[in-house]
């Protein structure tokens, strides 16, 4: 029997479900109790004090300081979140400290939220709710106060083909839409393949009236010829190695988008310049944008975002993609955030898989465990 009395500070609670597992295990749980996070101060502190296990979110900054706090005693850090750009994966390594993530579970969460928000956008659902609840719904007319842009049958742009891009593509190829996507990284062929199959039956069997097409293409190829784009890459700043997918979407490559194109970003926010996308935004050079993730968060108050001048076209959610009931907060590690995230902890702590590090589902920095 593994000795479970183990020491694990949560930067945030992660609903009572998740922790309860660990609880009813006999670990010395202590969950930071408020909304906002704990400073980074106390972080090094409960880790000073000698735990053997964090879980964190993504506002927490992970870093060297954290690790060396840690000094041998800290086992693992368990992210509740598919992205870790908070987590620095190399001071991770020096360290030997494993940290896990809780992807796949909240892969079609994620993605059907891109959908629906670019599908919100493109039919202005908001600023058509507004016109009732302000009173100023005149009457039914072809064309006013404004139209909005259909989804089905148009082409879009998937921008990183990893689990949550190749959901989104999925999602979008129900909707009868061309599809064009690019990756630096990782091209997913066999799947590509597979939906290029399964839009020719649509088609055949006459379920779609267009013969729909999925293929990879560039950067600049995927933003010209779209009428929407979103992005599924993960923050890649310059010098963390793989191509930097920072300000991605920039002055220049807002440029290549047609100016009707709308743009969804569900990802990180600095993979998109903010201030580019304004200025596009006021000069028309892009017909909309959904934003779930922002580059400081919450959203200052003075970011340029917020124009009233853009209102209408620039739809702002408060990084919402994965928050749903079920995916942020079910304990079952096949269903819920919250549960990966613990059983992440249990594996490492409690030496599951032999204590083999490279069978941990959730580990991500496997790279510093390999055996010689
Ligand atoms: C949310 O943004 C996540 O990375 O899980």
């Amino acid at each position: 029997m593994p000795d479970k009395s183990f020491r694990v500070f949560a930067t945030c609670d992660i609903g009572q479900p998740a922790l309860e597992i660990l609880r009813q295990r006999g670990y010395q749980l202590e969950v930071y109790p408020d909304a906002d996070p704990p400073p980074k101060s106390l972080i090094i502190e409960k880790v000073k004090s000698g735990v053997d296990g964090l879980i964190t979110t993504l506002r927490d900054k992970i870093d060297a300081e954290v690790f060396a706090a840690g000094n041998g005693h800290l086992k693992v850090v368990a992210q509740l979140a598919v992205g870790f750009d908070n987590i620095n994966r190399a001071d991770a390594n020096v360290h030997k400290v494993p940290f896990t993530n809780t992807a796949d579970v909240l892969t079609e969460a994620t993605a059907e939220f891109a959908f629906f928000t670019m599908a919100a956008a493109a039919r202005r659902l908001w600023t058509a709710e507004k016109l009732v609840r302000e009173q100023k719904w005149g009457t039914w007319h072809p064309f006013l106060p404004f139209l909005g842009d259909e989804v089905t049958g148009k082409t879009v742009a998937i921008i990183g083909t990893g689990r949550i891009g190749l959901a989104m593509i999925k999602k979008c190829s129900g909707f009868d839409m061309d599809i064009l996507c690019y990756d630096a990284a990782y091209q997913n062929k066999d799947y590509i393949a597979a939906i290029q199959r399964v839009m020719d039956l649509r088609f055949d069997t006459g379920i779609q009236k267009q013969r729909t097409t999925i293929r990879y293409v560039d950067l600049q190829e995927a933003l010209s010829f779209s009428d929407f784009i979103s992005i599924h890459v993960p923050l890649i700043r310059e010098g963390e190695g793989g191509t930097p997918t920072h300000h991605l979407i920039n002055d220049k490559t807002l440029r290549w988008m047609k100016p009707t194109a709308y743009l969804v970003n569900t990802s990180r926010g600095p993979v998109v310049d903010e201030v580019a996308i304004a200025q596009a935004l006021k000069g028309k050079r892009l017909g909309g944008a959904a934003l779930d993730v922002f580059e400081k968060e919450p959203l200052p108050s003075d970011s340029p975002l917020r124009d009233p001048a853009i209102e209408d076209t620039c739809r702002l959610y408060p990084h919402f993609a994965s928050a749903g009931r079920i995916t942020r907060l079910d304990p079952h590690p096949d269903k819920g955030m919250a549960g990966r995230c613990v059983q992440g902890l249990i594996d490492v702590l409690e030496k599951n898989y032999g204590g083999d590090i490279q069978q941990m589902p959730y580990v991500v920095n496997k790279e510093a465990f390999k055996r010689d």
